[in-house]
């Protein structure tokens, strides 16, 4: 007998848990896998957070006990926001979330169900396949353009719109293909979900992180803010993943809706982190953290790149626009990307993600995180290449 609701039969998994479990059997493995920044939350963040807990007995209790956490928080957010899209949200429209996951699963939960179509840029994050399918809607697949350098293709858009669509998610820039969307993609894109009236829910995560190309974000189009929504990340843009923060924007109905939600399966995200999130854009240490990360990124960027470049037997890539992955092509190997990440570990040593679980066109292809130090990524690179050497694909 099957006890487990439709919801969570057939799961789709994303393969980044099962790979770094399947790689913890290897200590001296290096880890190309889990996208987390391998550098430490800063001090000064712990600092506040210790310094607040001992003055205010609100930072062990529920975050909305009294308000007054969450709306230093969001007097924050509202800021960072005017900085980053030009106008000053309303509180009511803010709601802080157990990281931006949680701003993305409660936002699917609210709006769409069993009959409902989601798009999705294939390949993105794959999480966002999970909480459809545990929503009961369906995703479809519109695919990034691989040989124009994972270009968006607004024609297929258009085409993959029905009387279905409910949902739009775009992860700009993408997690794993490092696409970035042009000015006139987001105003075509805009206007296709303003014209099909549904709506956008848009992954900033990495928001911060673009490599020479500019980022427009959509939310720089004011006629798109009812029907959006926004998801923040505290995790990438300050090295704070474990400590679950994020944030969400919509239209207050939607935000009550999405507080709701979490309500539901969390409460509220832990109260220290939204201090500590609090101190990260509050504290000006916390942009010089930004823009230390920015340049650790981008010095590891170059350092993979050329590492690339002198493996073109063994795989094939473009450089990304943004975001800290490379989603690359393996070449010579006739196998499933699962199979193909496993031989990587057992062979190298060298931990990456399959990319079939990040959509149809992921297969055949594996992601690499370079959120490190660029002497980690010469170390992952000094296996591939010796790896490389024994299978004659040097
Ligand atoms: C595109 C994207 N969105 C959201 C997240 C999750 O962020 P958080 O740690 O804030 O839940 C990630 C994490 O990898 C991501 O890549």
């Amino acid at each position: 007998m099957n006890r487990f609701t439709a919801r969570v039969t057939d799961l789709p998994n994303s393969g980044i848990g099962y790979m770094m479990r399947y790689a913890s059997k290897y200590p001296d493995a290096v880890s190309l896998g889990q996208g987390t920044p391998l550098f430490p939350t800063p001090q000064f963040i712990y600092e506040a957070v210790m310094a607040e807990a001992k003055r205010n007995p609100l930072v062990g209790m529920y975050s909305d006990t009294k308000a007054e956490i969450e709306d230093n928080l969001k007097a924050r957010i509202a800021k960072q926001m005017t900085e980053d899209y030009g106008f000053t949200p309303e509180p009511e429209r803010l709601g802080i979330t157990v990281g931006g996951v949680g701003a993305l699963f409660a936002a699917i939960m609210s709006l769409v169900e069993k009959g409902d179509e989601v798009v999705y840029f294939d390949p993105s994050y794959a999480l966002h396949i999970s909480q459809i399918h545990l929503a009961e809607a369906s995703p479809v697949f519109v695919p990034y353009d691989e040989a124009s350098g994972w270009s968006v293709s607004i024609e297929k858009l258009r085409k993959a719109m029905t009387k279905r669509t409910k949902m739009i998610i775009l992860t700009n820039p993408n997690n794993p293909t490092g696409t970035v969307l042009s000015e006139s993609e987001v105003r075509e894109l805009v206007s296709i979900v303003l014209e099909y009236d549904v709506m956008l829910l848009l992954d900033e995560a990495y928001y911060f992180l673009t490599y020479g190309k500019k980022l427009f974000s959509p939310m720089r189009i004011p006629e798109i803010r009812n029907n959006v929504i926004l998801c923040r990340s505290f995790s990438k843009e300050f090295a704070m993943t474990g400590w679950r923060v994020g944030y969400a924007y919509a239209a207050p109905e939607f935000t009550q809706k999405i507080q709701s939600v979490q309500i539901y399966f969390s409460v509220c995200p832990p109260t220290p982190s939204i201090v500590a999130a609090t101190a990260a854009l509050s504290d000006p240490r916390g942009k010089e953290t930004t823009e230390w990360l920015k340049q650790k990124f981008t010095e590891s960027k170059v350092a993979i790149c050329e590492r690339l470049d002198r493996l073109p037997k063994l795989f094939s890539y473009h450089p990304p626009d943004g975001a800290y992955y490379i989603f690359a092509k393996y070449l010579g190997f006739d196998l499933p990307a699962m199979d193909f990440t496993k031989l990587l570990v057992d062979e190298a040593k060298v931990v990456t993600i399959p990319g079939s679980g990040m959509g149809p066109s992921g297969a055949g292809h594996i992601r690499m995180s370079f959120a490190a130090d660029q002497s980690l990524i010469h170390e992952a690179f000094d296996h591939l290449d010796a790896f490389a050497k024994k299978r004659n694909l040097l």
